[in-house]
């Protein structure tokens, strides 16, 4: 073999087995093979030589290009295994390692008390439906014997929309909607958001309220109140005091509001009750004859109840929450402490949920 080819391929080998990497690897056989290459010229500069000699050089140039392309083929093996392996030692996976639990999300306290206040209704019967949040002057006021001058119409200042739209201030309407649809005997609860003028710790310009009606023939004050007792001994326990209020709602009548007794002084007064014992949780009363007539009913044939109480309300009451604002705020620390406070619900003088976590 000519020496200047001899050191050539010599040299082509050393540096493949150099090369570190694959890019490396591909610098060398561009200088080698490439276009401009060291071998790719020794080919070209053949034409300078006698005709005589050419033909052995070119076995001889041609044979040191198969070595180093061999020689390239099996560097770029052994890198690209090396490569794949360092690659594998890094991605490995420790699967001895601890696991992270996923945080499980759970019922928001309104939701919840919506809850249990449902199943407590539909279980005796009732039927939920649900109404339209932005309603006419006449469903929210009107039909419930309220005219557009009536002082009642200060006690639930609103949100008005154009014409004669507003947001609903209370889930009354549904009464109407539903005797509008049904004959009786009816029997139905109306959950749902309800929108006020309103803001303080026991106030909030949006919250829930659920309705209850129920018309049938001869239904009395007395059905009313066995319903309502009932019903806050199945959420509160046996022996939560309430006590029934003569109010007035143009609605009804005979009217009046319950209360239930504060869990943190039990009826005693306190700051939680602002001093009055007791935290009133809903109005009621007997539907109001012209109520009846409006819809088409005979208020000498049939006679009813109806009720709606503050959902919030239930909710601060069963849980011991002491402001009503804590359930919109989406602090995590209050909304976190429910599923602990479900196990074991708050003793009358126990602290509040806000106290114990903090919030
Ligand atoms: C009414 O809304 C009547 N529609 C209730 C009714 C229905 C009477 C059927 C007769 C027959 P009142 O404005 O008192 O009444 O509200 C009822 C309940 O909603 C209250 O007892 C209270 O628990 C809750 N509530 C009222 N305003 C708010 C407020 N701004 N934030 C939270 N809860 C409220
Ligand atoms: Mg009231």
């Amino acid at each position: 073999m000519d020496l200047e080819v001899g050191s050539v391929q010599e040299e082509a080998l050393e540096q493949v087995a150099r090369a570190q990497s694959l890019p490396e690897l591909e610098q060398v056989r561009v200088a080698y093979l490439g276009r401009k290459g060291k071998l790719t010229q020794l080919l070209r500069q053949m034409g300078e030589l006698p005709p005589e000699e050419r033909p052995r050089r070119g076995a001889q140039v041609n044979e040191a290009k198969r070595r180093v392309e061999e020689a390239l083929e099996a560097r770029r093996r052994e890198l690209a295994q090396a490569e794949e392996e360092r690659r594998l030692a890094a991605e490995r996976l420790d699967v001895t390692l601890p696991g992270w639990r996923p945080a499980l999300g759970h019922r928001h306290p309104v939701s919840l008390a919506m809850d249990e206040i449902l199943r407590f209704f539909t279980g005796l019967g009732y039927e939920a439906v649900e109404g339209p949040e932005v309603e006419t002057d006449y469903y929210n006021f009107e039909a419930l014997n309220i005219p557009p001058d009536h002082p009642a119409r200060d006690m639930q200042d609103t949100f008005y929309l154009q014409g004669e739209l507003l947001l609903r201030t209370h889930t009354s309407p549904g009464q109407i909607h539903t005797m509008e649809a049904c004959r009786p005997p009816v029997r139905v609860v109306v959950p749902g958001r309800v929108y006020r003028r309103d803001a303080d710790a026991t106030h909030s310009p949006m919250f829930h309220q659920v309705e209850g009606l129920l018309v049938d023939r001869r239904v009395t004050l007395g059905d009313l109140k066995g319903t309502l007792i009932a019903f806050v001994r199945a959420i509160f326990g046996q022996d939560r005091k309430v006590r029934f209020r003569p109010s007035y709602f143009p609605f009804t009548e005979p009217s009046a509001e319950m209360d239930v007794a504060c869990w943190v002084c039990d009826g005693a007064g306190c700051r939680l009750c602002g001093g009055e014992g007791w935290i009133e949780i809903l109005g009621c009363g007997m539907v109001h004859p012209r109520v009846l007539e409006m819809v088409g009913y005979d208020p000498q044939e049939v006679s009813g109840f109806a009720f709606g109480m503050g959902v919030e309300r239930v909710a601060m009451l069963k849980y011991a929450v002491s402001d009503i604002r804590l359930f919109f705020e989406n602090d995590q620390r209050f909304l976190a402490s429910f599923p602990a406070y479900l196990v074991e619900p708050p003793q009358p003088g126990s602290p509040t949920l806000q106290e114990e976590v903090g919030a």
